[in-house]
């Protein structure tokens, strides 16, 4: 979606006490729209996130004549079955959403026509070698931009499963060849070298799939999905801004209700925990086949500390806000075993490290990590007052405005639009919750 160019400034200071229950999850619902529009029978889907990455997802399974009504956050799907999805009209764009573009590049890997997907700038210069080589080992044909998009899939009526050892701790890696391996002939397994989000695994689960799963490795073999009815989490990747916001900030409590707590996505409440944050997780129940919690977070004084690279995946969206945290904490923080992060919408080792050194914070880039040495929690970031650049990344953007609420004078942050890919209300929220933040 195109937007006009926002920028924002955040007044630092205020308390934060609130309970909030953030925006719904952006890959649990992609993952709900892609399965039920495959799956044979019609699917209901509440608390939707509506956004633009998940209106892309929506918008491409519509180009491959699937039926979807969307009432606000619920959606209905009228599955077309696994072989139902047609030879799209034109390229699919997949906006800024990575997930959309590797999950759908698995599912036409087994179609038995060709298709096209493009993306936003951001999009088309990630790096999609990681998800042509094994599809292709199963037998599609997939034509890149030196390994970039736009991708044309090349569909086949005859993959063949593969036993694929995953160099890379990448979830939409996994859940590309999980679509594709609906489609394949055999068994197809999966392993992952580190623990990973598994809402793939168990949304197939959900949609009425069978598959065996042991330690870090996936065995799934060829089979249809039934439809069926999906409640989507709030995510933790989204509200962990307003956890890190409130740690930050003097005598304030957030309460947010509903979160999603999968293994594979909350290396990030460790890590702070570590830190020594006040969080605590209640309420600890199931959604959809999910496990989510009610999490209280309270104003903390944070330590730096050298962060286990088998964290690193886990919290692989959440670490522009951890390092604004670590950034607040006494000491120094390290983290090393990170290289993934300069794939993501954009360098995010460099943005952060740029963005942390304009607030007069010392910091060293390496070319897997960054070590950060924290102002102390009594202390006030020395802002240079030139804005802040976002990159166009939402989360880069989100973690510099709630950098603010720490800073001597009030921080300009550029190029926001991109936050409505995974929290479109994200300026009201953080404005209802006690944060003066303001288009300039
Ligand atoms: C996602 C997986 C992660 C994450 C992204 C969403 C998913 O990407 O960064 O925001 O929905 O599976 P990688 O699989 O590339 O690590």
């Amino acid at each position: 979606m195109q937007h006009h160019r926002l920028d924002f400034q955040v007044t630092p200071g205020g308390t934060i006490t609130a309970e909030l229950s953030g925006p719904r999850d952006k890959s649990i619902s992609q993952r709900a729209v892609i399965m039920a529009s495959i799956a044979n029978g019609t699917s209901y889907i509440n608390n939707i996130l509506n956004s633009d990455d998940v209106n892309s997802c929506i918008n491409a399974m519509r180009a491959l004549k699937v039926t979807i009504e969307k009432n606000n956050n619920d959606l209905v799907v009228y599955g077309v079955g696994k072989t139902g999805l047609q030879s799209p009209k034109d390229t699919i764009d997949c906006g800024n959403s990575g997930t959309c573009m590797r999950l759908l590049t698995g599912l036409l890997s087994g179609q038995d026509f060709s298709s096209e997907l493009t993306g936003d700038s951001s999009l088309r210069n990630r790096p999609m070698s990681r998800i042509i080589t094994p599809l292709e080992q199963m037998g599609a044909k997939i034509i890149a931009n030196n390994n970039k998009p736009p991708l044309t899939i090349i569909g086949s009526k005859n993959l063949q499963a593969i036993n694929y050892k995953m160099n890379i701790a990448s979830a939409q890696l996994q859940s590309s060849i999980l679509l594709a391996a609906l489609y394949a002939k055999g068994d197809t397994q999966v392993t992952t070298p580190s623990t990973i989000r598994d809402h793939t695994q168990r949304m197939l689960t959900q949609f009425g799939c069978k598959l065996q799963s042991h330690n870090n490795s996936i065995v799934l073999h060829e089979q249809q999905l039934t439809a069926t009815d999906i409640n989507i989490p709030v995510d933790f990747s989204s509200v962990c801004f307003f956890m890190v916001a409130a740690l930050i900030t003097k005598n304030s409590e957030i309460i947010l209700t509903n979160v999603g707590i999968n293994t594979g996505r909350i290396g990030a409440l460790t890590i702070l925990l570590q830190m020594g944050a006040n969080i605590t997780c209640i309420n600890k129940r199931e959604l959809s086949g999910e496990p989510v919690a009610d999490i209280i977070v309270r104003s903390s004084q944070l330590q730096g500390i050298n962060i286990a690279s088998k964290y690193v995946a886990s919290a692989i969206d959440e670490w522009p806000i951890l390092l604004i945290a670590a950034a607040c904490a006494s000491g120094v923080t390290r983290l090393h075993g990170a290289k993934e992060l300069r794939y993501k919408e954009t360098d995010r080792i460099a943005a952060i490290a740029v963005g942390l050194k304009q607030l007069g914070v010392t910091v060293i880039e390496h070319d897997d990590g960054i070590t950060v040495k924290g102002i102390g929690s009594n202390n006030k970031f020395n802002y240079n007052n030139i804005a802040i650049e976002s990159y166009h990344d939402h989360r880069i953007a989100m973690a510099f405005i709630i950098a603010g609420l720490v800073a001597d004078t009030p921080v300009t942050v550029t190029n926001c639009q991109s936050i409505s890919t995974s929290y479109p209300n994200f300026i009201t929220d953080a404005n209802n919750i006690g944060i003066d933040v303001q288009l300039v």
